[in-house]
């Protein structure tokens, strides 16, 4: 009979897995501690914006017209340890508050909690991105708390979802790593993902800790890859360079490859500043923080870019933000994605309010969660609106909406026409037709 599956932790990683559980067949029970979200999702609703997720839920939550039936959601951790054979545990790992390592309390409550409730054979699989030597813990706190002793067993299994693409990345991911210490959790493993492997993607077993490095280093990877692209730009600016036409030459080297060589604002989101610094964290502890020192440098030409940002906005508002209009276009750390976390464009929104200018945001998606982050910025309802009497218009989050506007019909709304792309996506050749004086991060003024 096919495993029945678990998942623990219904946010962003959870509700996605769970649904792309239920999509390739198995039976699937979820469970969150938040009652207010597990009635939501038991309604075939997600609390985030995340396309085709609400879709592939209505597809599959019992008690919905025309579901297959096939997930449930739940409050009760002894309905979670009576149904299931293997756990997926995908709570969150945030940063902790004054410094730079990671929360392990809610995994460890998760797994303690879990714990208590298996009383049969069962498979706990770690998917939380957590610090090298996590998993080895779990497994002696499993086996000391678990009714079921030894027939209990862990594996880590990485997620490498992308907000905005979380179904696709599920359904369909580039590679599977497990960490596991026998046969038994591999075997199982392999069942679970079946759909994918028969599709080609790779899997890959390892142990413990490779597996549990191998999520910090790829995230490490595209952080650097981010930062390296930015430091270029600051190089570009100094030399009349052009950033776009740089990564464009140099990305045409297979080695190098063309993806993640958007110079602009720099990297934001709940993934990759939390888990170089957590790396870096952790790494310390182990007395091997010399070999992680260049994300430090990572971290800062990151939090320099959006600095940058705003020395070029004061300066196209003529040195002093006291009293200026100043349009933000983009609320959160990336298009399609609801997610304001340690969002670019929200961090400098907020510096220029704080230094005395009237700041406008707008956002397709992002606006509430924005609002509930910075309630003191004023908040339009569209681009155009975002605009009016503008003295500089920032482009911070690259919305397919944001390349649509028309250069003229913003012209006609704001008091000057000044803009800036801090994601190198609009037309620049565009806009300077239709008037306006354009700049981007790392390319030449005009
Ligand atoms: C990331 C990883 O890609 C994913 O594999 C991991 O599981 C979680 O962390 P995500 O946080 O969804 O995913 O966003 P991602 O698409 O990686 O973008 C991260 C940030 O980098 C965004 O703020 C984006 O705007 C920025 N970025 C990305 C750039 O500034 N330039 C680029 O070329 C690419």
């Amino acid at each position: 009979m096919a495993p029945r599956i678990t998942v623990i932790g219904t946010g962003y990683l959870g509700a996605t897995h769970a649904a792309a559980m239920a999509e390739l067949g198995f039976e699937v029970l979820g469970l969150d501690v938040d009652p207010g979200k597990i009635e939501m999702l038991g309604r075939g609703r997600v609390p985030m914006y995340e396309p085709g997720l609400e879709e592939l839920l209505q597809k599959h939550v019992a008690g919905l017209e025309g579901s297959t039936g096939r997930l449930r959601f739940t409050t009760s951790w002894e309905e979670v340890g009576e149904f299931g054979d293997v756990h997926f545990v995908c709570v969150n790992t945030p940063q902790k508050h004054g410094e730079y390592a990671c929360d392990m309390s809610y995994v460890d409550a998760a797994v303690t909690s879990l714990a208590a409730v298996l009383h049969r054979p069962a498979l706990v699989v770690g998917k939380s991105t957590v610090p090298v030597g996590s998993a080895a813990r779990l497994a002696r706190l499993l086996a000391e708390l678990a009714p079921a002793g030894d027939d209990v067993e862990l594996a880590w299994n990485p997620e490498f979802l992308r907000e905005g693409f979380a179904v696709q990345d599920t359904l369909h991911p580039d590679r599977i790593v497990v960490g596991v210490a026998g046969e038994h959790g591999e075997k199982l493993l392999r069942e679970v993902y079946a759909g994918p492997i028969g599709e080609g993607t790779p899997f890959v077993v390892a142990d413990y800790p490779t597996a549990e490095l191998v999520k910090t280093a790829a995230n490490s990877f595209l952080a650097t890859k981010i930062s390296f692209i930015n430091a270029m730009a600051e190089v570009c600016e100094a030399a009349d360079g052009d950033v776009v036409k740089l990564a464009e030459a140099i990305g045409h080297d297979d080695r190098i490859g063309k993806k993640f060589l958007r110079a602009g604002v720099g990297f934001g989101g709940g993934c990759l500043p939390k888990d170089i610094r957590a790396f870096m964290a952790r790494a310390g502890e182990l007395g091997a923080d010399q070999a992680l020192t260049f994300l430090r440098e990572v971290d800062s030409i990151n939090m320099r870019r959006r600095a940058h940002m705003v020395e070029l906005a004061r300066e196209a508002v003529g040195g002093s933000f006291l009293g200026q209009r100043v349009a933000v276009l983009g609320a959160t750390f990336k298009p399609d994605s609801d997610d304001v976390r340690d969002s670019p464009a929200l961090n400098v929104a907020g510096q220029i309010h704080l230094q005395g200018g009237q700041v406008t945001v707008y956002d397709p998606k992002g606006m509430d969660n924005a609002r509930r982050l910075f309630p003191t910025l004023a908040y339009a309802p569209s681009a155009l609106e975002a605009c009016r009497g503008a003295r500089v218009v920032l482009h911070l989050t690259e919305w397919g909406e944001f390349r649509e506007l028309d250069p003229a019909a913003v012209a006609a709304v704001v008091a000057d026409r000044h803009l800036i792309d801090g994601r190198n996506a609009l037309d620049a050749a565009a806009w300077r037709d239709a008037g306006w004086t354009f700049r981007a991060m790392g390319r030449p003024r005009a």
